[in-house]
């Protein structure tokens, strides 16, 4: 019998060799009390959260708990359905309007993830005989979505508008075409041209869609995402959302205009064929969104912390993801993964909670610190965590 699990071999070898060393277990780490979206107590000390995508710190917001308290009590703690079946309550319904108003367009669908919005709309609307046109760093939500529709997949250089068109230009004339993008990229928090790239693919008849999980509720005059600060949201065929980030919950979701979008409730398998999100979350969710609409100093203070924060680590002399900050994710390069475990549990050390980022989520085999800052950092935990990076970068040999 040949072992189903001997392709996993190196990775078991790596992962032992680290842990041999003594080091803490990045990729374990138990949160024993949750204080606020900004701290936490892990290992029996507090611990600054910087690695949360909690961006607009709406976890604990008092009228989103009572809302989830409340469905809880009059709904019970799940659907046990699909939405197409018993699993669509009046919480479902609100949430959605409530994304329809978020975003000024007609069409929202709400899915139990992000991962499955993603996995959806793309494997749906996209499938054998289309083309895929795709950034490179797309996430993995996006790849898989790819796969499981059977479409040709045609990745192109990262951020790259010429490399977009280029790829465009190829695809058999009459054959159905979908450019995906994201707003802001995750790993290394930089932020697409989405104005040139829509363009480009308008220019070549596809269709276009964003995944703007890591800019909703921040980014953009109303939030929106990048496409809002751009100006070219009104040409946009699909926004692809999360819950799991600013709304301060879990859910995905799928907003458009496309006339015909009901249809795809019927035919969309990762919607069709799971289980609908607990009454507790659609209304912890709607609430939030609701609020997110009203947000701008938050959103302000947001780029006040994560420029303070850019500005910091570079003149303490790490290397960064970007030259500028370009949205509430500083990445902070390490040499490789070793180094970066070392530097990762020395901040733990030091009360401070980042992500630890490896291949193959990252891009170019980098290890990188992912920081992801929130609205309700307060100046003097901005502070906080240039003093901690300071010491531990020093501790460790990273900066000097
Ligand atoms: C760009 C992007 N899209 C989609 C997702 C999936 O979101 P969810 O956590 O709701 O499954 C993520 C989550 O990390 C993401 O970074």
């Amino acid at each position: 019998m040949s072992d189903l699990f001997s392709k996993f071999d190196a990775l078991i070898q790596q992962r032992e060799a680290l842990l041999q060393t003594g080091l803490t277990d990045p990729f374990n780490l138990v949160m024993e009390k949750v204080e606020s979206p900004t701290v936490a107590i892990c290992n029996g000390k507090r611990t600054i959260l910087l690695g949360t995508y909690n961006y607009m710190g709406m976890t604990f917001d008092p009228d989103v708990v009572a809302a989830g308290k409340k469905a809880l009590d009059d709904f019970g703690s799940g659907t046990t359905g699909s939405r197409v079946l018993n699993g669509t309550y009046v919480g479902h319904k609100a949430v959605e309007q409530a994304l329809k108003d978020f975003y000024a367009m007609d069409h929202a669908m709400v899915f139990s993830t992000g991962y499955q919005a993603n996995l959806g709309l793309i494997s749906t609307i996209a499938s054998k005989d289309d083309y895929i046109i795709l950034d490179i760093d797309s996430h993995a939500s996006i790849y898989d979505g790819c796969a499981m529709g059977n479409a040709q997949i045609v990745p192109f250089r990262h951020n790259d508008i010429e490399a977009l068109e280029k790829r465009l230009k190829r695809v058999p004339e009459g054959a159905g075409k979908l450019v995906v993008l994201e707003g802001v990229y995750s790993m290394l928090g930089d932020v697409a041209p989405l104005k040139e790239m829509i363009a480009v693919s308008k220019e070549n008849g596809a269709m276009v869609l964003v995944d703007e999980a890591h800019s909703m509720g921040f980014i953009g005059e109303h939030g929106r995402g990048v496409a809002e600060a751009q100006g070219v949201i009104d040409d946009v065929d699909f926004i692809i959302g999360t819950f799991s980030k600013s709304v301060g919950t879990v859910g995905g979701f799928c907003v458009s205009n496309h006339p015909k979008f009901e249809i795809l409730r019927l035919v969309c398998r990762p919607y069709v064929f799971t289980a609908s999100l607990p009454p507790s979350v659609v209304a912890t969710a709607a609430t939030s969104i609701r609020k997110l609409m009203d947000s701008a100093d938050k959103r302000a203070h947001l780029w006040e912390n994560s420029k303070r924060l850019h500005a910091g680590l570079r003149q303490l002399g790490f290397t960064l993801g970007t030259d500028e900050p370009q949205s509430a994710i500083i990445a902070v390069i390490m040499p490789d993964l070793e180094k970066g475990a070392v530097m990762w549990e020395a901040l733990l050390n030091e009360g401070l909670y980042v992500n630890l980022a490896r291949p193959p989520a990252t891009p170019a085999g980098m290890t990188l610190l992912r920081c992801s800052l929130c609205a309700l950092h307060t100046d003097d935990q901005v502070g906080e965590i240039l003093g901690m990076f300071a010491a531990a970068g020093r501790a460790t040999g990273c900066i000097s």
